[in-house]
């Protein structure tokens, strides 16, 4: 395995606030980034805004502002979005930067001169909010097939570049690589609905409006915002500057998280761009689904829309992070609904996890003054299948985890959870403590202790406060307890003792009043 872990979000277009869905992402690759960190790899993630086309152009308009100005206050918002919701990413790319624009064109020309951009005249119809070209054949009645709008026809000089050329090595370069896309389905609509019936070249430049980055050979046109963003992955790590050291050490990418609508860009022109510049493709391209309401799509029209500043401020950012995380199978729309949301809060949180750590912490309290009792290196039967049955889990959640299938590793800690919460009603440690057999309540403390500390493991990578919190109250201070190398043993934790009072991580919340208030928060 190697020890380095790049990992990228999309760049966001700053077109208003970000909803739930916008930061599913996000949270998504902050907390494989977390993973690997813990993991003791040196781990670095890269997000952004993505600030030039006609729709930015227009947005800025509407607002009164030039289109940067505009910009630069949008992706200022988006860093504070980010910052409340404890996002560690290294590196922030605006695409109007300086050192993101001079690639764009250096990249540009280069593919110029190497033949694989040529002169045409496009014609066709192109979407403003999606900013997609579309023919004549791909409408549906008339409008944009992926978002429905109307569609304006465009006639006009433009470059194209020439993607047929690539098609071939495409698919050889998927059929050799089994992880570059995920979830494996992904792959087959990409064969089948694109490259298969004959990929078109690329229209890459337009002349019809002025916000993006010139060609510079020919500055009457302007780049592609595709074009434009996609290089941000690289541009980002310094590619074709004087300083390429990041760019040496992260890339290829080990993986890429994009969402379903943005999938096509990602597994076809993207790599197309990579093979014409001669770069290594990333390791993997993570494709997730959406997260839906009970009625569509989330759209302010609607009034469905959820913010995450909203929730977070309520419900704490953990509750937050576990929810995206846990709702949403990544490899199918997720739904959010209050009810859902709450009852997460309640069931999973509340019942299950804070209590366990309240029972826990109580008991030790109670029966050994708070000192949590040493490991007796002897476990009897129970014991002994608790502890097998803990390593079972642990490594079902990481071999799902590694693949992706983050809902359903975050389930199996669940389990562990719950199996642990299983433990203290087979053991009775009351019962125990009544009949004076210390031994047992000892290796039952020491259990749950260990227990308690390799779930906040485990959480740590997308609940870090929860984690943090957890190993407070049971008394583990040393940074090395709290490592994922230090995991899956028992017989670590010596000496500690627990916090005299436990106090609850999450607190009970009154279901239909808290149902009613994210229904009214939806109406805003
Ligand atoms: O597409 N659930 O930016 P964007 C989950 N600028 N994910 C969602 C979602 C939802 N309800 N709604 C949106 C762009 N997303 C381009 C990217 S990358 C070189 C350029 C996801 O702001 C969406 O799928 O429109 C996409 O991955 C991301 O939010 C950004 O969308
Ligand atoms: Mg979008």
């Amino acid at each position: 395995m190697s020890n380095k872990f790049y990992v990228t979000t999309p760049i966001y277009y700053p077109s208003g606030r970000f909803h739930i869905g916008t930061a599913y992402t996000t949270v998504l690759a902050d907390s494989m980034k977390q993973y690997h960190q813990l993991k003791g790899e040196d781990a670095y993630m890269l997000t952004g805004t993505d600030e030039h086309g006609q729709k930015i152009e227009e947005k800025a308009k509407e607002a009164g502002k030039t289109p940067k100005e505009y910009v630069d206050e949008m992706a200022k918002m988006a860093k504070e979005l980010w910052a409340k919701m404890k996002i560690e990413y290294d590196d922030f790319i605006q695409t109007t930067e300086e050192r993101h624009e001079k690639m764009v064109q250096k990249i540009f020309n280069r593919f110029m001169e190497q033949g694989d951009i040529y002169k045409g005249e496009y014609e066709g119809w192109y979407c403003i909010p999606c900013e997609t070209f579309f023919t004549q054949t791909q409408l549906v009645d008339g409008k944009c097939p992926d978002c429905g709008r109307e569609v304006k026809l465009m006639k006009e000089e433009s470059y194209f570049f020439h993607m047929k050329k690539y098609a071939d090595r495409l698919l050889k370069y998927y059929e050799e690589h089994p992880d570059f896309i995920k979830p494996d389905y992904r792959k087959n609509e990409m064969i089948n609905n694109f490259i298969k019936p004959g990929l078109e070249d690329l229209c890459v430049t337009r002349t019809s409006f002025d916000w993006g980055i010139k060609v510079l050979k020919d500055p009457k046109h302007i780049i592609y915002v595709w074009l434009d963003a996609l290089t941000n992955y690289i541009t980002a790590l310094g590619y074709l500057s004087e300083d390429q050291d990041l760019f040496n050490k992260y890339w290829p990418a080990d993986l890429q998280i994009v969402g379903k609508d943005i999938a096509r860009f990602h597994l076809i022109y993207w790599p197309i761009f990579l093979m014409a510049l001669d770069l290594p493709l990333p390791k993997t391209i993570l494709v997730h689904n959406w997260i839906m309401m009970k009625d569509g799509k989330m759209s302010k029209s609607k009034g469905n829309v959820i913010y995450p500043e909203t929730l977070i401020e309520r419900y704490g950012l953990d509750s937050v992070r576990y929810f995206l995380l846990r709702e949403m199978p990544v490899s199918q729309d997720g739904i959010f609904s209050p009810e859902a949301f709450i009852e997460r809060y309640n069931f999973d949180l509340c019942n299950d996890l804070s209590n366990l750590l309240n029972r826990t912490v109580s008991m030790v309290n109670k029966y050994f003054n708070g000192n949590v009792p040493e490991y007796n290196g002897t476990p009897n039967e129970v014991d002994k299948e608790f502890e097998e049955y803990t390593s079972e889990q642990i490594e079902k959640f990481e071999e799902k985890w590694n693949h992706y299938e983050v809902a359903n590793s975050i389930q199996e800690i669940w389990n562990l959870i719950a199996r642990t919460n299983k433990y203290i009603d087979e053991t009775m440690p009351w019962a125990l403590a009544r009949e004076e057999q210390t031994e047992k309540l000892e290796s039952c403390m020491y259990h749950l202790i260990e227990n308690l500390r390799k779930i906040a493991i485990l959480i740590k990578p997308f609940m870090k406060d929860t984690a943090d919190n957890i190993f407070r109250q049971i008394g583990i201070k040393e940074q090395d307890m709290k490592n994922w190398k230090n995991l899956i043993e028992y017989d670590k934790i010596k000496n500690i003792k627990v916090i005299e009072k436990g106090e609850p991580i999450f607190m009970r919340l009154n279901g239909e009043e808290e149902i009613e208030f994210l229904k009214n928060i939806m109406k805003k």
